[in-house]
């Protein structure tokens, strides 16, 4: 059966495209490269020891992605592609608006034209913004609290719009969590350009000698140890968390919303001391002042994925810890530079 995967050569993405061709899915991926590689697809497909077929693609080209639906026989959609830095969409609020909004619009568009009703969407935990307790559960009143987060959640009302006009439609709203981790080979994993915005790719940097120190943005808040709190979950568990959607999708209607996380919190200095044991040295850093926007503590209740997809993050801290610097370590510039453990199909 093939799955049209949007973004299928970024983070995410390319950990899913790995359990759909281990599930036996036939996996075309439409990615504009934006932000990830080529390389990423040729590692899966070594990885898999199966083809990928992918397109270098705009999913704001509707034309392009026509000829994508024509030349496929294409049964469900997980849509991936989107732009995500936080502070670049406060700056750049047109940019995330057209590529994440109007993106998803061309592609729904596209859909509707060739009678494909079943969508896997990328959301995220973002869309819950600042709640009064924890966990999130996704009966909540979402708000989000910057450009990017509403991207997200615009989008989220949009497919419940599509859904309310036809209910033949499925979709399932994927709300992530903090995904971290990397396949366990290490030969794919997180590859952000520049300098991470996020935690873990942060620490591993500096792990690695890319970075000097990190910078931990505020002890102040009300937590145990006065550091931000969130629930990271492994990028497997939840490449694992698409497939099952992808087969409620593919075998109910109705558009829905789940959480993908575990369920439970590490703070900030948990984080340092998890990777300080897993890599056998110390992680220098620095308390600097909160980072504006950032909230003190978020973690899932995973509860309804649990009973409905019958998913639950398996893989714990330590094998989040383990598979990220597993990655970093044997891949110190990301895809950039390919050591001589690694093949270059
Ligand atoms: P990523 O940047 O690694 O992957 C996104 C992919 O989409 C990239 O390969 C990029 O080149 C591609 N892309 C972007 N715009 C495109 C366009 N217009 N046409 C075609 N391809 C395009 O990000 P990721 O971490 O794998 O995230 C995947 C999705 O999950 C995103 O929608 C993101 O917003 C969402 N998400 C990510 C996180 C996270 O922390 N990583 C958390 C919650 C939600
Ligand atoms: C985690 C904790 C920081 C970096 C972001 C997006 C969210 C989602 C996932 C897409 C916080 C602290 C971080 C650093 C630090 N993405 N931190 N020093 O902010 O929970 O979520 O990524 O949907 O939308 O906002 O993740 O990894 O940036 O931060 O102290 O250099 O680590 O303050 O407490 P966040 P993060």
């Amino acid at each position: 059966m093939q799955i049209l995967v949007t973004g299928g050569a970024g983070y995410i993405g390319s950990h899913t495209c790995i359990q759909l061709l281990n599930s036996g899915y036939e996996a075309i991926i439409v990615d504009n490269f934006s932000n990830s590689k080529p390389e990423a697809l040729k590692r899966v497909e070594q990885i898999t020891g199966e083809k990928l077929k992918f397109y270098k693609t705009d999913i704001l080209d509707q034309e392009a992605l026509i000829k994508v639906f024509e030349e496929n026989k294409i049964e469900a959609v997980i849509h991936f592609a989107g732009l995500k830095a936080v502070g670049e969409s406060v700056t750049l609020p047109l940019k995330y608006y057209q590529n994440n909004i109007a993106g998803t619009l061309v592609l729904l568009e596209v859909m509707e034209a060739f009678e494909v009703d079943k969508l896997v969407f990328s959301s995220s935990a973002t869309v819950y913004g600042e709640q009064q307790c924890v966990p999130l559960n996704e009966a909540l009143r979402v708000q989000a609290t910057n450009p990017y987060g509403r991207t997200k959640l615009m989008i989220e009302q949009i497919l419940q719009d599509v859904y309310q006009s036809n209910n033949n439609w499925s979709i399932a709203l994927l709300r992530y969590f903090n995904p971290i981790g990397a396949h366990e080979s290490g030969l794919i994993g997180e590859d952000p350009s520049g300098i991470p915005n996020n935690l873990v790719p942060y620490i591993t940097q500096v792990a690695v000698g890319k970075l000097s120190k990190l910078n931990v943005f505020g002890n102040d808040y009300p937590t145990y140890d006065g550091t931000g709190i969130r629930d990271y979950i492994h990028v497997m568990d939840l490449a694992d968390g698409h497939l099952k959607a992808l087969e409620k999708v593919l075998s109910t209607r109705g558009a829905e919303a789940y959480n993908l996380g575990t369920g439970r919190g590490f703070s900030v200095l948990e984080m340092v001391q998890a990777f300080e044991a897993e890599i056998g040295k110390r992680i220098p850093f620095e308390v600097k002042a909160r980072r504006p926007g950032d909230i003190a503590v978020s973690y899932a209740d995973p509860s309804k994925a649990e009973i409905e997809l019958n998913w639950r993050a398996e893989r714990g801290l330590a094998e989040m810890c383990r598979d990220s610097w597993n990655w970093q370590k044997h891949n110190p510039k990301g895809y950039k530079k390919i050591t001589e453990n690694q093949v270059t199909s």
